[in-house]
């Protein structure tokens, strides 16, 4: 897939043209950033790098500048006029792009973010809160995708969406399918760095449980697969998250099997509907211990207005075969929900997929293609949780007497056991296995006009203190792409930034932390790779 083509004349004549006009025009720091940058491309690479498709900024023409680096940020809180901007957005063409950006962003010491999907909950693909200048590296124009059937593999370059990838295995096979998330417009690039889960995990495991190779480049510009990286590395960047080693062009992903037809169901129980909490404390007995086919997690919502508000929670399925089978085994193992045939739907694994992604029925597959997601853009804050035993009534009436306060609270009960608590805690970074019923995540949401948002951040930090005793602890754990800033600020020694990422290092990889600092260290010493919650290389004593 990779590219070099000998620098052509033309573009040195188009690089002077830009140079000159810039410097004509009012020079600002991001314009010589990025003359600067094209310099030094031109000086170390003997790479075409066409200036005009491939650097956006805001001297150029803003609109377009805008448009590029709104294009795929899902979070609107990162995006209002006091977030700080990249100097420019550059977008490779081809994987000798990254490989010649990586070398001059070293060499010229220019930070250096890297966004694939763009939805990374703290906005770390695409704003520094903790260096200036930084500029941004989008890699959706790599998103090549190559399904092996007979292989039973497919390679994914880190540009493409999960949709895209489900789709081109769709188009391939009804029978085969691929575990990560829920979501459609989820990076492939971003995701499998931390783990990616969705409803097939309790089958199959996590999309990184998943991964057989990758193409990365590392902080020299190397391009490397797994045997040139060695198991390490290729250990860390499955789960250990994104932007900290290097930057993953592709990844080679395992296929698995999907029956032609699959179920789903999604019923919601209002308050009133489930007087004592008897369907969700059944469900918190059962979910990590229903048959691996059936993965049933809960999605809870306010609804009504003032007078009639209530917590809704919603029953959301998906079930690895027939309609008949699956009301057997819900009659068997969780009748309390009075799952109705009425209330389950028949389909292909591509439709379900869609279904669980909040497309309507019918909505063409190839919507799929579109970087369009079903769920309207907003500003939000997100925590997460991992729960051992089941919280009693008194501590989930708790739970919704605090959504009922706020108008966009939203949290998911994702169900863990299967093949989540068969493989072991170090076999790739992510190490919540054994031992999990389920995963909480907690979500706030408002609208941009909002004139009051930390009244949000104080509701949602003060949900996680309340839910301290119900949750995992020593560590209290959390998932890395869930990734919360929060974490590791509060500590009292957390002065020196070490001992601050090894509070957030217990959480996100428990005992992994180390091996993830000690590979780190080896592989980029001079932490090229940053972010304000990458992993750290050893602290050097002074
Ligand atoms: C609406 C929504 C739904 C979600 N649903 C799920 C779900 O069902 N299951 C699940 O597991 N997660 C889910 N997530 C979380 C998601 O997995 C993470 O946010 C993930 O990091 C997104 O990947 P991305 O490529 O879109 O993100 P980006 O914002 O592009 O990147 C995320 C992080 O990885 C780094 N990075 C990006 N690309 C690369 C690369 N090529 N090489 C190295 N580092 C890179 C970035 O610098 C950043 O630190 C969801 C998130 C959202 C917003
Ligand atoms: C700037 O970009 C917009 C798209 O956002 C485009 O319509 C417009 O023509 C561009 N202007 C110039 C001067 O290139
Ligand atoms: C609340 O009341 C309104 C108006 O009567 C009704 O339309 C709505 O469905 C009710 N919502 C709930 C959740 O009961």
């Amino acid at each position: 897939m990779g590219i070099s083509k000998p620098f052509p004349a033309i573009s040195y004549i188009l690089f002077l043209a830009l140079y000159f006009s810039f410097h004509a025009i009012t020079p600002t720091s991001s314009t010589s950033l990025q003359v600067d940058f094209i310099n030094c491309l031109h000086e170390n690479t003997n790479v075409d790098f066409p200036v005009d498709k491939t650097f956006f900024t805001p001297e150029r023409n803003a609109s377009l500048f805008n448009e590029v680096l709104e294009s795929t940020a899902q979070n609107l809180r990162f995006l209002t006029k006091s977030m700080p901007k990249p100097g420019f957005i550059f977008k490779p063409l081809h994987e000798s792009h990254v490989q010649a950006s990586i070398i001059c962003s070293k060499k010229l010491q220019i930070h250096l973010r890297v966004r694939s999907g763009g939805h990374d909950y703290e906005g770390l693909s695409y704003v520094s809160q903790i260096e200036k200048p930084f500029v941004v590296m989008d890699l959706s124009k790599l998103r090549q995708i190559n399904v092996d059937i007979e292989d039973n593999s497919a390679w994914s370059q880190a540009g493409a969406t999960l949709g895209e990838l489900y789709y081109r295995i769709a188009e391939k096979s009804k029978v085969h399918g691929f575990p990560a998330g829920l979501c459609s417009t989820v990076g492939v690039g971003g995701t499998l760095t931390g783990g990616a889960y969705g409803t097939l995990m309790r089958k199959y495991g996590l999309g990184a449980d998943n991964v057989l190779d990758a193409k990365i480049v590392d902080a020299n510009g190397k391009l490397l697969d797994r045997i040139a990286m060695g198991e390490d590395m290729f250990w860390a960047i499955r789960g250990g998250g994104g932007g900290s080693f290097g930057v993953v062009l592709a990844w080679k992903v395992k296929l698995v099997p999907v029956p032609a037809t699959v179920t789903v169901f999604t019923v919601t129980k209002t308050l009133a509907q489930d007087v004592g909490n008897k369907i969700l404390s059944k469900w918190q007995v059962v979910a990590d211990k229903l048959v691996e086919d059936l993965f049933i997690r809960v999605v809870f919502n306010v609804a009504g207005t003032n007078r009639n508000k209530t917590v809704t929670t919603s029953y959301n399925s998906l079930f690895l075969g027939d309609k008949g089978t699956l009301m057997n085994v819900m009659k068997e193992s969780f009748p309390e929900l009075g799952l109705t045939r009425k209330d389950c739907v028949e389909m292909s694994w591509i439709e379900s997929v869609m279904s669980i992604s909040g497309f309507p029925r019918g909505t063409p597959k190839n919507v799929l293609l579109q970087v369009k997601s079903s769920f309207p853009k907003i500003s939000f804050k997100t925590k997460s949780d991992f729960v051992k035993n089941p919280i009693p009534e008194s501590g989930i009436q708790g739970i919704f007497k605090r959504f009922l306060r706020e108008d966009m609270p939203m949290m998911i009960w994702t169900p863990y056991g299967g093949m989540m608590e068969r493989i072991p805690e170090s076999q790739i970074p992510f190490p919540h296995r054994k031992g999990v019923i389920f995963k909480v995540q907690y979500g706030i949401a408002w609208q941009e006009s909002d004139k009051n948002p930390s009244r949000h951040f104080k509701w949602i930090r003060e949900l996680y203190s309340y839910m301290t005793p119900y949750v995992s602890s020593n560590p209290r754990e959390s998932y890395v792409n869930y990734r919360d800033l929060d974490l590791g600020k509060n500590n009292k020694n957390a002065e020196k930034s070490f001992m601050r990422a090894k509070v957030w290092g217990a959480k996100y990889f428990k005992g992994n932390f180390y091996r993830l600092v000690k590979i780190k260290s080896k592989v980029d010493p001079e932490n090229l790779f940053r972010h304000e919650q990458s992993i750290p290389t050893f602290p050097v004593r002074s």
